[in-house]
């Protein structure tokens, strides 16, 4: 046998992408449910909602209509208007539905374009983490080096504006910003976006903001898009999308806006990648954005009502440690090393209590091994009778 022969090889840039390690724990869950035994489910980051009817009935029309053919690469005008009027509805934004907006197969895609359009070998993606584990995946697969930085704790899981002046160099391309944030819930508010302005201010560093939580904010919170302060508009390059507030997850929806000098490369990519959304579920996306606004409403109080319940559970331990979120729709717990690691507690937790919960380690490899991301996407009689249980099973080992 000829020892060079390795068909299977992957290419290098895939080596460091590591597997989602929220998958793993889904699958176990799975497998354990296909044993007979029922499984709460706070692993899973989407809501637990059916798409509202006015978005399905809209959507089925425009198939039955006949909208089954490409459309353009940027997508369909009328939802770039419907997202270009949301945004300036939503932030007071301006963006030209001709060219500064592109529709996007969810956000997931816009990441990855992004990150493709402007980063290569040698370049710097800052990533604060923990964080979504697709804007690393996304870095390493365009060749670039994810810097990451750590959010504690003691900020609130917010930025540090001194670790972020720290970790930027000549070579930062990019510094990805997601409020409000996945998996802590943190919210960046406009005293901190205009000290991340000042920090950028004068670098090559574009910030991509992802924005998909936007709508899901509690306790009268605000979201503020960072495009939206001091100079960052010709910087920044939004990320959004309908999966999270919406309950449109499995539609493969998002958008992807800015400057069109930052918009234009992107693109550029999509042409050759994707070339254009699916077009009927963009007539879905119009729909959500200007007549559904009741339904998101509801959904996003029925989050507020569970992360109220969640809070006044987690009050009564001591065992975990986390900052009340004020958006997105997860916990994230700290706890003591004497627990053992992330992966071994979230096994333990599945294996003897049934409830599924993500290792911290899935968003932040290093800073993770002692946090677990609790997602209050599901009915919160599961939610409150989940969180007895993952208590149980810590005070248990304690
Ligand atoms: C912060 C963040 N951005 C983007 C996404 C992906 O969104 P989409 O399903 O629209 O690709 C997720 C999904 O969990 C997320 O948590």
């Amino acid at each position: 046998m000829n020892a060079t022969i390795d068909i299977a090889r992957p290419a290098d840039r895939l080596s460091d992408v590591r597997p989602s390690a929220i998958r793993a724990i889904f699958d176990r869950a799975v497998q354990i449910e296909k044993a007979g035994h029922a499984v709460i489910h706070f692993e899973i980051g989407r809501p637990d909602f059916d798409t509202p009817e006015v978005i399905k009935d809209a959507t089925a029309k425009a198939l039955a209509d006949g909208l089954v053919h490409y459309g353009p690469n940027a997508g369909l005008p009328v939802l770039r208007a419907a997202i270009s009027e949301y945004l300036q509805r939503s932030q007071g934004l301006e963006y030209s539905a001709e060219d500064e907006v592109l529709v996007t197969i969810g956000a997931n895609e816009a990441v990855l374009l992004s990150i493709l359009a402007f980063c290569g070998p040698g370049d710097e993606v800052v990533i604060p983490v923990p964080a979504w584990p697709a804007y690393e995946a996304c870095a390493r697969l365009a060749g670039a080096t994810p810097v990451l930085l750590p959010l504690t704790l003691d900020t609130e899981y917010k930025v540090d504006p001194a670790a972020l002046r720290g970790a930027i160099t000549e070579k930062t391309r990019m510094v990805v910003l997601c409020t409000p944030h996945n998996p802590t819930g943190a919210v960046l508010d406009q005293a901190l976006l205009e000290e991340i302005a000042e920090i950028v201010r004068g670098t090559n560093a574009i910030i991509l903001s992802d924005e998909i939580y936007g709508e899901l904010v509690y306790g009268g919170t605000r979201h503020l898009s960072p495009a939206a302060v001091a100079d960052l508009k010709e910087r920044t390059l939004i990320v959004g999308g309908f999966a999270k507030s919406w309950a449109m997850d499995g539609w493969r929806l998002g958008w992807l806006a800015g400057p069109r000098d930052l918009v234009r490369p992107a693109l550029r990519v999509r042409q050759f990648t994707t070339t254009c959304p699916p077009t009927f579920p963009q007539i879905g996306g119009v729909a959500a954005l200007n007549s559904a606004d009741s339904e998101r409403e509801e959904m996003r109080q029925e989050f507020e009502s569970r992360r109220s319940a969640a809070l006044e559970i987690l009050a009564q331990q001591d065992i975990f440690s986390y900052a009340a979120p004020d958006g997105a729709f997860y916990l994230y717990l700290s706890f003591p090393e004497t627990l053992g690691t992330a992966h071994e507690l979230a096994l333990k937790i599945l294996e003897e209590q049934h409830v599924a919960v993500v290792p911290g380690t899935a968003f932040d490899i290093d800073g993770g091994s002692h946090s677990l991301r609790v997602s209050y996407a599901c009915g919160i009689d599961d939610l409150k009778e989940g969180l007895r249980r993952i208590i149980t099973a810590v005070s248990s080992q304690e």
